[in-house]
């Protein structure tokens, strides 16, 4: 419950950012929101609400950092959508962003997600303190040149190619675990979690965030179009290394279940009530979208 109720704070927080905003540039406010706003499951920001409310109940603090790594996340699907990238009609359930506004306002529009993100970082962290300076710095490496572009990067060159397993695990550690981590780090900090908590939420993360690759690999080969709101089968078509094409399917199912009960260790050995973040956990090794 508590999960639909963080969804609909970040959807209405989301939906305020981009209302009636913009003059001549008003385009732009439109092709943003619109990949915003169409839906997604918002595993990111719920990720570092719930993380931030194992050690402080007052959870809308933390809500304009969610949201502004929601819009990195949704930048980095506008452009994964590109016709240079993975060119893809269908995302979140509706045509994608360059297929209503074309190529270069979609571009822009990825662009301008990734800086207002960063705009809404630093406005928190001119009226508050130093978390919030930590969680932009954090936020920025996460989905920099050394985290989720560094991913996506390994991502395209390696299309018809093979690759080895420590490349295949650089690969997701950065294109999804980085911003995954990120989420449950800065949700973190900002709620002034000890070095201790801190080590452990990391490796938590960084298997969280493998596990929700690779089941995301293993959707793409036998999820439902309709459920998954995106075009199935696209790996193979771009013949693309994912854990699926290196290890098969049912060993990708086995990776995911024991990423899953170490994820869900990792949590036990925190003195908080992780007991949200477990249910996520759950959810996420049994999601069909
Ligand atoms: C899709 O992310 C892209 C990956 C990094 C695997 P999500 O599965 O979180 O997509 P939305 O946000 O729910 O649409
Ligand atoms: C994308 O990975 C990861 C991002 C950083 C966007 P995929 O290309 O597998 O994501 P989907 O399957 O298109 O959502
Ligand atoms: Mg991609
Ligand atoms: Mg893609
Ligand atoms: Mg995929």
């Amino acid at each position: 419950m508590i999960m639909e109720e963080l969804k609909c704070e970040i959807e209405k927080w989301l939906y305020e950012y981009f209302k009636d905003k913009g003059t001549y540039n008003k385009k732009i406010y439109e092709a943003m929101g619109y990949s915003v706003n169409i839906g997604g499951k918002r595993i990111r920001p719920i990720l570092m609400l719930l993380t931030y409310k194992m050690y402080n109940k007052d959870y809308k603090e933390a809500l304009p950092a969610a949201c502004a790594l929601e819009m990195i996340h949704t930048y980095s699907l506008i452009h994964d959508d590109l016709p240079a990238m993975d060119n893809d009609d269908l995302r979140r359930g509706k045509p994608t962003n360059h297929k209503v506004f074309g190529e270069a306002i979609a571009i822009l529009a990825g662009d301008g997600l990734l800086n207002e993100a960063f705009n809404i970082l630093f406005e928190e962290a001119l009226n508050k303190d130093k978390r919030w300076l930590k969680v932009g710095h954090l936020i920025g490496q996460c989905a920099g040149s050394e985290g989720m572009i560094a991913g996506q990067v390994v991502d395209i060159l390696g299309e018809n190619k093979e690759m080895d397993e420590k490349e295949l695990r650089y690969m997701h550690k950065n294109k999804t675990g980085a911003l995954i981590k990120g989420a449950i780090l800065s949700g973190a900090i900002l709620a002034g979690a000890d070095e201790s908590d801190l080590k452990i939420l990391n490796e938590f993360g960084e298997k969280l965030g493998l596990a929700f690759q690779i089941k995301d690999d293993i959707l793409d080969v036998i999820g439902d179009e309709k459920k998954l709101g995106k075009t199935i089968k696209k790996d193979e078509i771009h013949n693309k290394s994912t854990f699926v094409s290196v290890y098969g399917l049912d060993n990708c199912k086995d990776m995911c279940c024991k990423l899953t009960e170490q994820c869900i260790e990792l949590l036990n050995n925190i003195d908080k009530d992780g007991s949200k973040l477990q249910e996520l956990t759950l959810f996420l090794l049994k999601r069909d979208y």
